[in-house]
């Protein structure tokens, strides 16, 4: 239960709708408690009318007990309204906080946390976990705070009709407790089993429908659909099992209220026989009885509630508890000017143990240009990311204008670094909104900019080809833009910008040799006083640039510029021949 008290904040945000909420749980239990005075007073009458048929009782007393009863009713009713729009609607507003504050916090975590946990985990973790806790800031919440009304105002009333009744019903209470929390533990065990098979559902189903197309292409739809059945029917039989457990609960209450009542009936009715009692108290009584059914009934419910949302709470918990690894450091503005130097620069990835750089160093001053290139894997991107600041070094020093990359402000660097990453990701909206996605404000001549970046990511022709041109949806819902269509708007959202910093990570790799060679004529315009970093495969996409580095298995092979490394006659000169025999080829 530890869990939940992180929501105590979120109480006491709401305090004054909660207070307020409590007010009317108690109001709503007294109002609804008093019909049962009534009701014993219209049975005394009655019982005066049978024992006694000479004296005249008015027609008007029964009639005002009924208006009584109906009255306490309404008004009772009014006030559970009230209580479920306080309380209720308290809990909605928590959960839309929690959603937040959860949102915000997914969003601060580095790339590893990403790579750690499925996405299908993360998006439960936000939606069913979130309503889960609901369930406790709201309706448990409220039936324990009605719980406790009830009882204490029912055994209040039945303790003025008569302390010694009062004490053969509500001795059963410990035990009736003791019972509800043994199995209430059993029912937190199997919710936990059922929470857990859920996620992996999720997780699963999420997986095959992006992967949709490699699952049909290598007809695999079988194996899947298997796995899913498997998987729901585990889901299923810890469901049903949950389902027995908790369905022992009602019968077991039903007996308890019966017991009740047939014990209240017999002592009631010795004491009406020995004249201590009226016979109208036990129709009271019965009445009172009947109030604190439901109470009791839903208290194993109420129980499964919290038990539920504090397992969910523990593992929003965790989530919430991981401490983004890169934080930035400095608040105060940073103003880059694009140099960028690696000093004996080390790396290695935490969950595969892989070292994909090893004692890199290489300077690129404000305004010129470096490539990159080697065989894959050699640590290329883990480049582009280092710069980008996604992960931090192990050993070695990045720095940027001759600062620690650690000491300058994260959110300048980023804004003033336009990343054209390897595996394109476009969001599922219109063309022209992927495009002006990294520029922060919305400002005139916005349509202006996003034409000429789409121009000169040589991708213009295309999307007016389209007959809704740039508000053309893509995505998961919209057309499916060739590699080459994404990879070139994946260039106009980064150019756009107009940062200071540029890094195209193999973004020319889907497009053929001519817009290649179309791309990289706009780019050498767009890249004049930007520091430029080109990481590619093809010579011919760097050969232009100031600098050029050679990777090999995470280490520099060989450096400089397109004429000397032809001088040379290593790696690079090999595959400039290899690569122009294929071309002229
Ligand atoms: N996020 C990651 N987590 C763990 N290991 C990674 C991660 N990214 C890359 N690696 C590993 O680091 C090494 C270098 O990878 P990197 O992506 O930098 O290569 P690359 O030169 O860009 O290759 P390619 O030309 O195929 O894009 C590889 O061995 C790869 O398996
Ligand atoms: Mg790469």
């Amino acid at each position: 239960m530890k869990s939940l008290k992180v929501l105590n904040k979120y109480f006491l945000k709401y305090k004054v709708i909660l207070g307020l909420g409590f007010l009317f749980v108690t109001l709503n239990s007294v109002l609804l408690t008093f019909p049962g005075v009534f009701l014993g007073k219209a049975t005394n009458l009655l019982g005066q009318l049978i024992k006694h048929p000479e004296i005249k009782i008015p027609a008007g007393e029964f009639i005002w007990c009924g208006i009584y009863i109906i009255l306490f009713a309404i008004l009772g009713g009014f006030f559970m309204f009230l209580m479920r729009q306080t309380i209720i609607v308290m809990s909605r507003h928590i959960e839309y906080d929690q959603k937040n504050e959860i949102f915000d916090h997914y969003q601060s975590l580095d790339q590893n946390f990403y790579k750690r946990n499925y996405t299908g985990d993360l998006m439960n973790r936000i939606n069913e976990d979130v309503s889960r806790v609901r369930m406790y800031t709201g309706p448990a919440i409220m039936y324990i705070a009605n719980t406790l009304a009830t009882v204490v105002t029912a055994i209040i009333f039945m303790v003025k009709v008569d302390w010694r009744m009062a004490l053969v019903v509500i001795a059963p209470l410990p035990i009736l407790s003791f019972i509800i929390y043994k199995v209430s533990a059993r029912i937190n065990e199997k919710s936990t089993a059922l929470q857990e098979k859920l996620s992996d559902i999720t997780s699963h189903a999420q997986e095959s429908f992006s992967g949709v197309r490699v699952i049909k292409s290598f007809n695999r739809q079988d194996f899947f659909a298997n796995k899913f059945e498997n998987e729901t029917a585990e889901y299923k039989k810890r469901g049903l099992s949950l389902a027995l457990t908790e369905a022992f609960f009602m019968p077991f209450m039903i007996f308890m209220v019966g017991l009740s009542l047939i014990l209240s009936v017999y002592f009631g009715g010795m004491l009406t026989i020995s004249g201590e009692i009226k016979s109208g108290d036990i129709s009271s009584y019965v009445f009172y009885i009947f109030r604190l059914t439901w109470p009791f009934a839903s208290l194993g419910w109420v129980t499964s509630l919290i038990q539920r949302a504090a397992a969910s709470q523990t593992r929003i918990n965790e989530f919430l508890q991981t401490v983004p690894k890169i934080k930035n450091e400095n608040t105060s503005h940073s103003e880059i000017k694009g140099k960028i130097e690696f000093k004996n620069v080390s790396f290695v990835y935490e969950e595969t143990g892989i070292k994909a750089l090893d004692a890199i160093s290489f300077t690129v001053n404000p305004g010129s240009s470096i490539a990159f290139i080697g065989p894959s894997g050699s640590g290329k991107s883990t480049i582009a990311s280092l710069i980008c600041r996604m992960f931090d070094v192990n050993s070695g020093e990045i720095l940027i204008d001759n600062t620690p990359i650690k000491k300058v402000n994260l959110f300048d660097l980023r804004a003033e670094t336009g990343y054209v990453p390897q595996e394109v990701f476009l969001f599922s909206d219109t063309i022209s909104n992927n495009i002006s996605f990294g520029l922060k404000e919305k400002n005139a001549g916005t349509d202006e900019k996003i034409l000429t970046a789409a121009k000169n990511a040589a991708v213009y022709e295309n999307i007016i080809d389209f007959p809704e041109k740039f508000n053309t949806m893509v995505g998961e819902r919209g057309v499916t833009l060739s590699g080459g269509q994404k990879q070139r708007i994946s260039i106009a959202r980064a150019i756009i910008k107009e940062p200071k910093i540029l890094i195209f990570d193999d973004c020319l790799s889907a497009v053929d040799t001519e817009t290649e060679d179309e791309i990289l004529g706009n780019l050498e315009k767009l890249m004049k006083g930007k520091t430029s970093i080109i990481i590619s495969h093809r010579v011919s996409s760097i050969k232009n640039a100031d600098f050029i580095v050679v990777l090999e298995n995470g280490k520099i092979a060989e450096s400089g510029t397109h004429q000397q490394l032809l001088g040379y006659n290593g790696v690079y000169a090999l595959l400039n021949k290899l690569q122009t025999v294929e071309k002229g080829g």
